[in-house]
């Protein structure tokens, strides 16, 4: 019989959460039992703590003040790259009131009511998208499947010139691929995308074309209004977070319903559980991996205590595969999974800006993806070498079965 430690490191101090190899290689046995034995971890050689616990995670993320996000959200590594410093001070890195005011600017963009009015046009993207994938031809979902829509959506939120969309979208990934430990950091294509944003934001002059940039550029109730920079920061960082995510999400379901026939069968004959399922895909997925918040003053989770100034890293992927949660069954795939209190999106005052959209995405993809594909085969998949930001899938070859 199975126990629920098998695969598990056999000792605990030989744990390391900040090696490569570990999140490469199912990390999942050992951090069960972390989260039950040792579910806040002290690293010695960053300094940082590690929270496991979903409630801790959920606690660390709703209570702003205490746990600081203007320091810095990712681990300190000598891989911090461009994209740190570009984001510096932007709606994710900071506190209130400052990430108040950013976040109310923001915000309006992204309503449900605001994405609903999108779902026409993601279906097209997603149609034209679809429609062009040969039968037996092995594509890899990562790149070839899942990246599209995603990218040229929020490009299109963005009032990104259609010409100019590949390109951009060329480039977000490239930044993305700096995010994987086994590639060298790579600070050139962010300070490219930066310099084409702040092109576009001066060739826009004083005109107002109905799109985010024009939203986010509108003064609040009080008069105050974002600097040009901040603007592009909120542009970057919707490129940034918007793209890999979905992407990454839309890839593990793949993944999942390759690998589960029954499930992908019973979301093709009632495409009404989508919704579910998407949530489902990032419980499962846990794409966003980790985030990271500074304790203010002293203080403790689990019963460990937290020395004020201290870094916490608060990892997503683990709260979201809690036993004492998510019960029994914690690690597997469920389509139909109710509740899901997973904290996928973040929890508290940053939680995810783009949920609605990311949703919408990743719902009209499988329903689109269903209706025309009855079946899919999957080849090995090769998981991204990173668990600072991201995990997810760096490949995934699949050859799919027209209905
Ligand atoms: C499957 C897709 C996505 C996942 C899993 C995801 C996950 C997350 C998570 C976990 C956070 C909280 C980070 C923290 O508290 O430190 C976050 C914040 C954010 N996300 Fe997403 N995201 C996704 C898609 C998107 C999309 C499509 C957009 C925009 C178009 C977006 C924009 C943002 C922004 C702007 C924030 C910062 C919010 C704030 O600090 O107030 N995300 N996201």
């Amino acid at each position: 019989m199975m126990t629920a430690t098998d695969g598990a490191i056999g000792n605990l101090d030989d744990v390391d959460l900040g090696a490569l190899e570990f999140w490469l290689d199912d990390p999942e046995p050992t951090l069960r039992r972390l989260r039950r034995e040792r579910p806040v971890v002290h690293e010695p050689t960053s300094g940082c703590w590690i929270a496991l616990r979903h409630g801790d995670v959920r606690s660390a993320l709703r209570d702003t003040a205490l746990f600081s996000s203007a320091l810095g959200i990712h681990r300190p590594s000598p891989r911090a790259s461009a994209i740190d410093d570009y984001l510096a001070g932007s709606l994710i890195v900071s506190d209130p009131p400052d990430h108040t005011f950013l976040r109310k600017l923001v915000l309006p963009g992204f309503t449900p009511r605001t994405v609903r009015a999108l779902e026409d046009r993601v279906r097209q993207l997603t149609v034209d998208h679809l429609d062009a994938v040969e039968e037996g031809r092995t594509y890899d979902v990562v790149h070839d499947l899942a990246a599209h829509v995603p990218a040229s959506i929020i490009c299109e939120l963005l009032g990104i010139p259609r010409a100019d969309q590949e390109h951009v979208a060329t480039l977000i990934e490239a930044c993305g691929g700096g995010f994987d430990n086994r590639n060298p950091v790579q600070d050139e294509p962010s300070r490219l995308v930066f310099d084409y944003l702040e092109q576009l934001l001066a060739d826009r002059g004083a005109s107002e074309p109905d799109d985010l940039i024009t939203t986010t550029s509108r003064p609040a109730d009080d008069g105050r209004r974002l600097t040009p920079y901040q603007v592009m920061q909120f542009c970057f960082l919707l490129l940034i977070g918007g793209t890999d995510n979905t992407r990454a999400t839309i890839s593990t379901g793949m993944e999942r319903l390759g690998a589960l026939p029954e499930q992908r069968d019973a979301l093709a004959a009632d495409p009404g559980l989508l919704a579910t399922a998407t949530e489902e895909m990032i419980r499962y997925g846990s794409v966003a991996a980790i985030t990271a918040r500074t304790a203010m003053r002293d203080t403790e989770l689990s019963g460990v205590p937290i020395p004020a100034g201290r870094m916490v890293l608060l990892v997503i992927a683990s709260a979201n595969r809690d036993e004492d949660v998510f019960g029994p069954d914690a690690g597997e795939f469920r389509h139909d999974r109710h509740p899901n209190p997973h904290v996928g999106w973040g929890f508290g005052a940053h939680a995810c800006v783009g949920a609605p959209l990311a949703r919408l995405t990743i719902r009209v993809f499988f329903e689109e993806l269903l209706q025309r594909f009855a079946s899919w085969d999957t080849g090995e998949l090769s998981p991204m070498g990173n668990f600072e930001h991201y995990c997810g899938l760096d490949r995934l070859p699949v050859t799919l079965h027209r209905r």
